[in-house]
Parts: structure tokens; sequence; C-alpha cells
């Protein structure tokens, strides 16, 4: 089958697509990238997506628009992209849309989460079939509907004699930990580690009186320094020390802890740039962290995927905080780092397609594995 996969991670930075031929059952699946495009969100529809976030300003009749505009945009991003590998879009079977997350909460007797992006636009734009909210059926099974991409880390990436750990850092960070098949002693898992570019993006924004969505280049970061005693301050947060099954979101990292961030660093006379350099550091210390605490041991190999990966500073900092540990980005197994989150929306949209399961409990902690997902045909 050829299957596209769409995401829209929680920067709101825009829609990833890409194009996979799959072909086979994991553990033997066949996979081949064809291609992969980024669209930005327009200025307004991010705006929109932002304001949506806001409990104060996300108003029901502005949700239900927002739904049929994300929808609107991951088709013309699923038409762009299958154009561009030169198809037409009945050489394609299937669609995979994560959806942009709304509102997650993980755990407790509210235990819910909303992505939108109307499958059924997706589907009138492209003539295909869609699968569409995936996290839902792993919630209702008492997971935490994330991390899902473990499930795909697992099928494509495992090594036959080395550890990996597979981290993504997009808005959040997450990491699959995935022992070398030889191993038979451990099994895979995953969890968030905590905030990946989200606070970055938001100090740099502040930094920048909102002329800037994110630290170029790391430019901003490498030109600080960072505030120790803050930096230790954010590390107390008690996310990092509870132990995994554990996912988390904006709303933990996002703009309230970063006006409050804001807010103690100027107030101690901390530089702007400084601001930016410590989130970056947390970033990375968190990351570190979480691989000393909670993985059985260090990975061989860390492989970092997401749009953290084009932020030089941030990974100079990671590779630093993980001596002896080989740091490479995904390109070098044959995933573009910003392509790997699409691909794996259209790996999971061909598991529920051929009836598998596709969550992986030991990373939700749900109940049992379950198909994931609901169809559009
Ligand atoms: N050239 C760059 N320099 C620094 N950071 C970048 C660059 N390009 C992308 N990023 C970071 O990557 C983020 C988007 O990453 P992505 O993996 O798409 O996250 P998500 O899955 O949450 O959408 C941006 O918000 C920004 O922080
Ligand atoms: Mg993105």
């Amino acid at each position: 089958m050829i299957v596209v996969g769409l995401m829209s991670g929680t920067s709101a930075d825009g829609t990833d697509a890409a194009v996979v031929r799959l072909d086979g059952a994991p553990p033997a699946l066949d996979w081949q990238v064809l291609g992969h495009t980024h669209i930005d969100h327009p200025a307004g529809l991010r705006e929109e997506i932002f304001a949506c976030f806001r409990p104060a300003t996300g108003s029901v009749d502005r949700l239900c628009r927002l739904n049929f505009a994300l929808g609107r945009a991951f088709g013309a991003a699923a038409l762009a992209a299958i154009a561009e590998v030169g198809l037409e879009p009945r050489d394609v079977d299937l669609i995979g849309s994560h959806g942009q997350t709304l509102w997650h909460i993980p755990f407790g007797r509210d235990a819910s989460t909303l992505q939108l992006g109307e499958p059924a636009v997706i589907a009138e734009m492209t003539g295909l079939p869609v699968v569409a909210n995936f996290r839902t059926r792993d919630l209702a099974a008492g997971g935490q509907g994330a991390p899902l991409v473990a499930y795909v880390d697992r099928v494509l990436l495992t090594h036959p004699t080395r550890t990996r750990a597979a981290q993504n850092i997009g808005g959040i960070a997450n990491v699959t930990y995935l022992p070398a098949l030889a191993r038979a002693d451990q099994v895979p898992f995953a969890f968030d580690t905590g905030p990946g570019n989200m606070l970055i993006d938001d100090a740099a924004r502040r930094a920048s009186g909102g002329a800037v969505q994110f630290d170029r280049d790391g430019a901003l970061a490498a030109a600080g320094r960072v505030n120790e005693c803050l930096l230790d301050e954010l590390l107390a947060d008690a996310y990092f020390a509870q132990s995994p099954p554990k996912t988390t979101g904006r709303e933990r990292f996002g703009e309230q802890l970063g006006a409050e961030i804001w807010r103690r660093a100027l107030a101690s006379g901390t530089g702007v740039r400084d601001v930016v350099a410590t989130v970056t550091a947390l970033t990375a210390e968190s990351i570190a962290r979480a691989y000393r605490d909670f993985l059985p041991e260090m990975p061989d190999q860390v492989v970092v995927s997401g749009g953290g990966t084009r932020n030089p500073t941030l990974m100079a900092m990671l590779r630093a905080r993980l001596p002896g540990v080989d740091v490479v980005t995904s390109d070098l197994v044959g995933l573009d780092p910003e392509a790997k989150e699409a691909v794996a929306f259209a790996v999971l949209a061909y598991e529920t397609w051929h009836r598998r399961p596709a969550n992986m409990p030991a990373a939700t902690g749900a109940d049992h594995p379950v198909i994931l997902g609901s169809i559009t045909p």
C-alpha cells in the first residue's frame, strides 16, 4: 500500500506529510519513504490554534471552525506531498492523520484527549480513506494515549546488536528505549522526557517581542549563558522525578510556565538570551537525566528526530550530557528527522487498516493492545 501520514505536533508550526510504501506485517514490515513535505501553517491559523489552546479563549464555536480549518490544511498538505513524489491521489491507498492536539489529560477520572482536523474534510479533498483519532482507543483502554510512536520505533529502528534510544524532540520530547534484538531480557518502552522545543520557542518569542517563533539555529541560546540556579529550580518540577509510563504536554510546559520562567528570570536579572540558553539546557538536561534515572542501561546510540535536530546549540548540549553515547540524527538510519513522526502515522494507519493492534501497553500503560483510530471510508 501507499500511505500518506500527516502530523501536526504540539509546536503547531505546520503540517508534515510523508508518503510511504508499505508491505508485509511487523516484525517483517517492508517500508520505504517516497518523500515528504512540510507546510507551515499560515499565521492566522497558527494564532487561532494558540487561541484555542487557552481555556479562556478556546470557545466552542472557535473549536468548531478550527476543526474544519485544520482538516483543510491537512488535506492540502496530503495533496502537496502526493504531487511532490510524482503521484496522483488515485495512486495512493490510505491517509493516516494524527490531528492537532488541543488538550490532553493523560490519566485520572477525567482522562481524555482531543485532536482536531476533520477527517471527513481530508477524505473529501483527496478521495481517500482516512484513519484519524489514534489516541482515543488507547485512553479508553486505560492508557495515556501516548506515546504511540513507540510501536513504530520498535518496528523500524530496533537494531540486531546495539541498544538504541529513539529520541524525538518536537514541542514535547519523548524517548523509546529499544533493546538490541539480541537482548531478550529487556523490553522496549517509551515515555515523554519533558519539554522539547516548546519552552525554547516560548522564550524566543518573548525575547524578540513576538518577532520570531523559534530560536533559529539555536543562535539566541548560543549567545546566552545558562543560569544554573534557575535551571536547578526548573529541574525540580515533579514531572522529571515521576516514573514512566508518563506523558505530558502544553498543559504543563506551555505558555503558562513560559510566563512564569520569564517573570522569575527577569526578576533575578537574567538576560533575555540567557533565558533561552537556560530553557535549552533544561530540555537537554531533562533528556539525559531521564536516561540515567529510567532506562535499564545507557543506550549505545541515540537516534534523534524532530525539529530539535535543527537546533545545533540544543544538540551540542545534549551530546555534552551523554558522554560515550553515539548521538546521531535519524537521517543516518533512513528517516528524515522532520518526516519521522508523519511516517509513524502512515505506519499506524496501515496497521489499523489491517485490523492489527498498534498501541504498546508498556509505553502507554493501557490494559491491553487495541486497534487504534477511527476510519472515514
Ligand atoms: N532552523 C531551526 N533552528 C532551531 N529550531 C528549529 C529550526 N527548525 C525547526 N526548529 C524547531 O522545531 C520545532 C518544530 O519541531 P517539530 O518536530 O515539527 O515539532 P512538533 O512535532 O511539536 O510540531 C519548531 O517549533 C522549532 O522549535
Ligand atoms: Mg511540527
